[in-house]
């Protein structure tokens, strides 16, 4: 087997911690001594021990090993301890990394080759940086990682004239809307589609269960109190941004029912600074914002250039005419200023059309 093949490994272990490691990156570790793999592990969940302290904690032989990890090993204490200690502990002779940690916290390369470990960085760099963009954005942009999900009929809308949205989506995309909510840390909706929709903005995946925060910019406290949103409140779990100047009664009245209620600037089209937002957001441990909508938050978010990922969900068997639009107040000028997407990929899901487009890309400077 090749360095290929032991990276390779490492990178399909990190995925198993998809749904559970962020605002951490996924990682992976397998150590190989003697051409044979010896251990294998990988970051479970946020808040527990790194792949590499995982892989090494077995109680195994390790003196001149080798390891093969997605990313730099940490070297600072963080809510584990760091995973130099446990490398240079256990005798590992060499450490293949796929890529350095951007964090300037992290000094693992570094560490190691004092101490004197081997160590080679760059195996499937691009691979290993694809995987964690969302930790990438995090450190680069000090934000969330946005994606942006629309459902449109054929000719682009969102909803019908009078602001009807249901059922433009079939079950099948339901189920991966569901799933695209469970890989997020938080949804984002504004208040014109709780007081249209309704919505619970919770996941719902059969048997599957994840708690994520429901996040709603409201600039006037009009959030009802008879909506499902508020009568499926979990304290702390639904998080309101609104302006200074929004009614304090109202303000009062839902944070001693359990909803965290957030005071944030205005932009300059009178709604919520979107930036402020994501960085309240992301001070809260939201590293993966998913915004679902609907037409006047999808523009405000465009517009600001914090969207990541765009996913575009097309109903090809429906067309609503003149109904809302999410880009119709964008100012473009012209086609030249109207690219967004730099990578994409596209796939169906019954009468649907899912693209699934890249905005921005992290960590190949
Ligand atoms: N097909 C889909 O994917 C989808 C998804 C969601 C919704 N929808 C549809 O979209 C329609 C609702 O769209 P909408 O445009 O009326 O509502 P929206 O985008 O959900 O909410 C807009 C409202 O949010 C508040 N807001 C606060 N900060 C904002 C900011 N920075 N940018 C934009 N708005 C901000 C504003 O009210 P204040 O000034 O009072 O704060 C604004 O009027 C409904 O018909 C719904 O069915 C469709
Ligand atoms: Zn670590």
């Amino acid at each position: 087997m090749n360095k290929q093949f032991y990276m390779n490994l490492a990178i399909e272990l990190a995925k198993k911690g998809f749904l559970y490691t962020s605002p951490n990156p996924m990682v992976g570790a397998v150590c190989v001594k003697d051409g044979k793999i010896i251990s294998t592990s990988y970051h479970y969940k946020f808040g527990e021990y790194h792949a590499e302290r995982r892989c090494l904690m077995e109680n195994i032989n390790f003196i001149g090993a080798e390891l093969y990890v997605n990313l730099e090993p940490c070297s600072h204490k963080g809510k584990t301890p760091p995973c130099t200690e446990i490398i240079l502990e256990k005798g590992v002779k060499k450490v293949y990394i796929a890529h350095e940690d951007p964090n300037p916290k992290v000094k693992g390369i570094e560490v190691l080759r004092e101490k004197g470990v081997d160590v080679e960085v760059g195996i499937l760099r691009e691979k290993a940086i694809e995987l964690n963009q969302a930790f990438l954005c995090n450190i680069e942009k000090r934000r969330p990682y946005v994606t942006l999900k629309i459902a449109t009929s054929l000719d682009g809308k969102i909803a019908s004239y009078n602001g009807s949205s249901r059922g433009i989506s079939s079950e099948e995309v339901l189920k991966y809307v569901h799933l695209l909510r469970a890989e997020n840390d938080a949804i984002l909706v504004g208040i014109g589609t709780v007081l249209m929709d309704n919505p619970e903005l919770t996941v719902r995946l059969g048997g599957y269960k994840k708690r994520i925060r429901r996040v709603i910019l409201d600039s006037n406290l009009r959030f009802p109190i008879e909506s499902k949103l508020f009568n499926t409140r979990k304290k702390g779990e639904i998080i309101i941004f609104t302006s200074k100047d929004s009614n304090e009664n109202k303000k009062h009245f839902l944070i001693d029912n359990g909803i965290d209620v957030r005071e944030v600037g205005r932009n300059e089209e009178g709604g919520i600074d979107i930036k402020e937002v994501l960085s309240v957001l992301f001070k809260m441990g939201v590293g993966k914002l998913l915004v679902e909508g609907g037409s006047k938050i999808a523009a405000s978010f465009l517009r600001s250039r914090n969207v990541d990922v765009f996913i575009q969900e097309i109903a090809i068997n429906k067309i609503l005419g003149g109904g809302y639009s999410y880009s119709n107040s964008l100012k473009i000028t012209s086609v030249s200023n109207s690219e967004i997407i730099k990578k994409w990929k596209t796939f169906d899901l019954d009468d649907n059309i899912i693209i699934e487009g890249v905005i921005n890309v992290y960590g190949y400077n």
